[in-house]
């Protein structure tokens, strides 16, 4: 990554003296960053460009050569990356359009040029990319006349536009970068690569990122979990709709799209996800130019007491508290504000404030130690002087030792204020919410990291040489999906309790088999081709007597028969009946992140309740401790309005099981127990059910892909 970022030579092929084209700009561009390294414009012509001995080809370059910037059109790209090949270039960039964005056609040309990149060793940027700026490296090899200030903010966006409207929020807010890189196609060096370099460099202290797609998905957790120890990773991912559940067949694949194991994903690596632009400026700018914060206690300090309201409520939804100060504090404060004042959190300075008396409140609330971060407020009262209190914040950039923002909340008579601050780098919101919301941000990350802790996987040891022969006899029979006895033979393989059971073949049998097990008893339709038994009058709980039991026999045989035509049918299962809660715990295999297991409240509503939370697999003990932790139904596990707390460590045990199944058999596609009971604290859990799913032969190689 060093030759892509700090590159002691250049050569720009294509440039040209045609000021109107790229090759032309990035020389130009490089030129004017004051690049200290070699430049060499290439151009079958050669002759002079830009001051600048040209020269026709790549080889013809005396000496070495470490980066090759390619602004040709994309048929001649193959011949030129052969070029770079012999003459040992370690990293090209190719800003060239008109690859697999095209189609099929252009797929081929961006498969060939990552085909001979592979041949000779060589990373790519792009392509259909900007180019790259790293502004502490004096290197400027992008076609953009947008010149961002230094600064510590990296930038990877997979969007031109998106680049283009980064860039000039730059300029406009003062927020400098120390790297910008636009990776296009990603043929080769993708987000995963770029972190890998940016976690280590000196300049940069956090980085933002546009995302459409991570090809290399758990590549990219990996190394956004190292970079997020040391510095911020704020990710704007676009395409929140859901492909993933198109082709599931359990409640696991219908509750987990492709943007919720995104969310997963980010939530895993302790990266901060942003819905827009504005957001991730927001967040950005306080990340630059603020010190994290110690603690979540925020101090309000406003002249009009709606605009501390719409604060303080927004200080939950973010993450903060409300500190309370200490007495002194509100004795100190009382002593200088006047009697109307409320001293108390919120600080309202009231309307005719001057900046005298912000300053006061600023200062003293700083000293209380429950105070982590300060939000100061301002309406533009005619009775406030907005620049002195503008000039008052920005006093302390760069002198604190916690984050202080401002709101100034208006239009016309704020803006100026508003730009001041910025420009002294003292992040500026125009409302209390998107001010709290930045701060809030930097409380998260505070909190992530400090959770961080143990990142060792969970790993559990269980029967593989059974379970595999239970897939290769389903297999066998042509089957991809298991029979819940077949399913619950996995499950028991790898430690998880089951209810006794037997799969009867007559009503007479199943009075029996009642018997010997106690009653009450469930019975269920045992058939290798009906997922969601209930649906299709396949369960009865509860069952009393014998009696019953060989009428709901006859009963459900025909309702199932008439329901499901066709289906194989193997029985009736008679099982225990177990107390306890439903829970649902399942896997769903991810292309891009591998095998997703989800967690919630479980039964047949799940869908409706969505109260579920995914995490990706392999799992952390802090995993799957957040994960219980996340579903709204949580205080229904630890025994809310005084029931029973459930036994949560055995449930969390199975978590580990089922991310174990799902890591050993890369070819079961799809599993869940729904429900899985779980008793009292101490009385374990056991699955009542179990759906497990192999993936068709033919979406096999794309799983070997994926490795661990
Ligand atoms: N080696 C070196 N120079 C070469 C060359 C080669 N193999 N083949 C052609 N050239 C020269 C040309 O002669 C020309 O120089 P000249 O002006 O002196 O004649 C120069 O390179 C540029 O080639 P040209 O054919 O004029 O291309 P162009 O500048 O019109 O377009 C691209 C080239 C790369 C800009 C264009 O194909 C493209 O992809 N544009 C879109 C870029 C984009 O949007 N990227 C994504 C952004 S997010």
């Amino acid at each position: 990554m060093k030759s892509l970022f700090e590159p002691e030579s250049i050569a720009v092929v294509g440039a040209s003296n045609d000021e109107r084209k790229i090759g032309h700009i990035v020389l130009n561009n490089l030129i004017q960053s004051n690049f200290g390294g070699k430049l060499y414009p290439i151009n079958p012509k050669g002759g002079e460009i830009l001051g600048r001995q040209a020269y026709p080809s790549l080889t013809a370059i005396p000496g070495p050569l470490e980066q090759a910037v390619i602004c040709i059109p994309s048929k001649y790209v193959p011949a030129v990356m052969e070029e770079a090949g012999v003459k040992g270039v370690k990293t090209v960039i190719i800003i060239t359009a008109g690859f697999k964005e095209l189609g099929k056609e252009g797929a081929l040309l961006e498969r060939r040029v990552g085909e001979i990149a592979k041949k000779y060793g060589m990373r790519v940027l792009g392509p259909n990319c900007m180019g790259i700026m790293n502004t502490r490296h004096r290197m400027n090899a992008t076609f953009t006349n947008i010149r961002p200030a230094n600064g510590s903010v990296a930038i990877a966006s997979q969007s031109g536009a998106v680049c283009s409207s980064m860039l000039d929020w730059s300029t406009e807010s003062q927020v400098g970068f120390s790297n910008f890189i636009s990776v296009g196609n990603k043929v080769d060096i993708d987000e995963a690569d770029l972190l890998d370099y940016l976690k280590d460099d000196p300049a940069t202290n956090v980085i933002g990122i546009y995302l459409e797609s991570a090809d290399r998905g758990r590549e990219f957790m990996r190394q956004a979990l190292k970079t997020s120890a040391a510095k911020p990773i704020i990710v704007l991912k676009s395409g929140r709709t859901s492909t993933g559940s198109k082709a599931a067949s359990s409640h696991t694949g219908a509750l987990s799209g492709s943007d919720k194991v995104y969310d997963a994903a980010f939530r895993q690596a302790n990266i901060i996800r942003v819905d827009t632009l504005d957001e991730m400026f927001d967040i950005l700018q306080v990340f630059a130019h603020m010190p994290l914060p110690k603690g979540d206690g925020l101090a309000i300090i406003t002249n009009a007491g709606g605009h501390g309201v719409m604060a303080a409520d927004a200080c939950s939804d973010y993450g903060l508290t409300l500190a309370t100060f200490e007495k002194e504090t509100i004795e100190k404060l009382k002593s200088y504000l006047p009697p109307a004042a409320n001293v108390y959190n919120p600080v309202d300075v009231l309307g005719d404030a001057s900046a005298a008396r912000y300053e006061f409140a600023i200062k003293t609330v700083m000293e209380d130690p429950n105070v982590s971060c300060v939000a100061v407020l301002l309406a533009p009262l005619d009775t406030v002087d907005v620049m002195k209190v503008a000039e008052l914040i920005a006093s302390y950039s760069g002198k604190v030792d916690m984050p202080i923002v401002g709101a100034f909340v208006g239009g016309t008579k704020t803006r100026e204020g508003l730009k001041l601050l910025q420009e002294s780098k003292v992040p500026c919101y125009d409302s209390p919410d998107k001010a709290i919301r930045a701060l809030g941000a930097m409380v998260r990350y505070k909190k992530m990291q400090e959770a961080a802790g143990d990142t060792t996987p969970v790993e559990i040891e269980g029967d593989k040489q059974k379970v595999r022969a239970i897939i290769d006899s389903v297999r066998r029979s042509g089957r991809t999906t298991l029979s819940e006895s077949e399913g619950k033979d996995i499950l028991r393989a790898y430690g998880i309790s089951v209810p006794d059971e037997v799969t009867c073949k007559t009503a007479e049998e199943a009075a029996k088999a009642a018997a010997n097990i106690g009653l009450p008893v469930v019975m269920k339709i045992d058939s290798p081709d009906i997922a969601h038994k209930s649906d299709v009058g396949g369960v009865v709980v509860g069952v009393n007597s014998e009696e019953d039991v060989r009428m709901h026999f006859e009963l459900m045989m025909s309702k199932v028969r008439s329901r499901v035509p066709g289906a194989h049918i193997n029985g009736v299962t008679v099982c225990k009946m177990v107390e306890g809660k439903e829970i649902l715990i399942g896997m769903t295999r991810d292309e891009q992140f591998g095998p997703v297991i989800t967690f919630g409240l479980g039964g047949v509503f799940v869908e409706i309740m969505k109260d579920v939370t995914q995490s990706i697999a392999p799992l952390t003990r802090n995993n799957v401790d957040t994960m219980i932790k996340s579903i709204r139904s949580y205080p229904i596990l630890t025994g809310a309005r005084g029931g029973k707390a459930a036994d949560i460590n055995s449930l969390k045990d199975v978590i580990f099981r089922i991310a174990q199944i799902s890591l050993d058999f890369p070819d079961v596609s799809e599993l869940e127990i729904n429900p899985i009971m779980v008793g009292d604290e101490g009385k374990g859990t056991y699955a009542v059910d179990a759906l497990v799913v192999l993936r068709r032969k033919a979406d096999e190689d794309a799983i070997s892909k994926l490795g661990d």
